[in-house]
């Protein structure tokens, strides 16, 4: 039986685990051969399970997304297992918080330089490859319902998703004349291993007992409580497939009725 991503070559960053490894799997049902990207030098431990139970359609690289010289070397090695994406899912992402006041020029750094810089690169890498080769592809970057509106602890966070939320809008249009959509997909909050760091931060900063955060930020959700890596898989299906075929430009929560937008 065919799938809605049969044959199709999806390569996901920052996949080792959380919301990418649930959508691996997701393009996995549904047909598709994937290439994912982390940054660790072997494939972490659930993926690597993964790996060996779809070895015919899946591989691993490994690259750091801030360096542009690594992109191009996993996209060679993309294209050469599975040939040009028709798929981009660009989710690798880091967070750190800290009162305003006190958030360093290195906070700021390391998240615009994953979360900014490489988000772009490798778009703009995958999108060049997709252009030259008539592919009319699909790319869905992972903001979050922290690009829709600022908080006083995670301000360069907040503002890097905000920037996710802006590429995805200006390359949706550059990208229109060549068949290619570009769309993001904005979380609230979802229970992923960047949830330990998280909840420890907030911990430290807002004078809680571990655990608490996480436990607020799922009552705050209309619909109750935090999601889970999987409830993201849906809308990163539809996004990838012919089923939204008339949809660019576009930031889709998945959040549990956080935002209204
Ligand atoms: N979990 C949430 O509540 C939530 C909410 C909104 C948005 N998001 C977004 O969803 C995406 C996935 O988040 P997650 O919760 O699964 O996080 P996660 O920390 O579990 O996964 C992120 C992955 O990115 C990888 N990565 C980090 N830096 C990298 C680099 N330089 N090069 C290559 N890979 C790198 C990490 O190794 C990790 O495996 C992120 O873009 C995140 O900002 C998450």
């Amino acid at each position: 039986m065919n799938g809605r991503l049969q044959d199709r070559h999806a390569l996901l960053t920052g996949a080792g685990g959380g919301i990418g490894l649930a959508v691996t799997e997701a393009y996995l049902a549904q047909g598709a051969r994937c290439t994912v990207v982390d940054i660790a030098p072997a494939a972490p431990a659930a993926l690597a399970q993964l790996l060996k139970a779809q070895a015919a359609r899946l591989q691993y690289v490994s690259a750091d997304i801030t360096q542009p010289g690594q992109i191009e070397t996993l996209l060679d090695a993309a294209d050469s297992r599975f040939g040009v994406p028709d798929v981009l899912f660009n989710n690798a992402a880091v967070f750190d918080l800290a009162p305003l006041l006190d958030s360093d020029e290195a906070m700021y750094d390391r998240l615009f330089a994953v979360n900014v810089k490489g988000m772009f690169f490798v778009m703009q890498k995958v999108l060049a490859r997709m252009v030259k080769h008539g592919v009319h592809g699909a790319v869905i970057n992972m903001a979050s319902q922290a690009g829709r509106r600022g908080e006083a602890l995670v301000a360069h966070y907040c503002a890097t998703k905000a920037a996710v939320i802006s590429y995805t809008q200006s390359a949706a249009l550059a990208m229109a004349p060549h068949r290619i959509r570009v769309n993001a997909i904005s979380p609230g909050v979802i229970d992923t291993p960047m949830w330990q760091q998280v909840d420890a931060l907030f911990a430290r900063y807002e004078k809680l007992p571990l655990g608490e955060k996480k436990k607020q930020v799922g009552a705050a959700v209309p619909m109750g409580y935090m999601g889970a890596p999987a409830d993201i898989a849906g809308a990163a299906v539809f996004l990838a497939s012919d089923e939204s075929s008339y949809i660019t430009a576009q930031t889709l929560n998945v959040d549990g009725g956080s935002v209204m937008s």
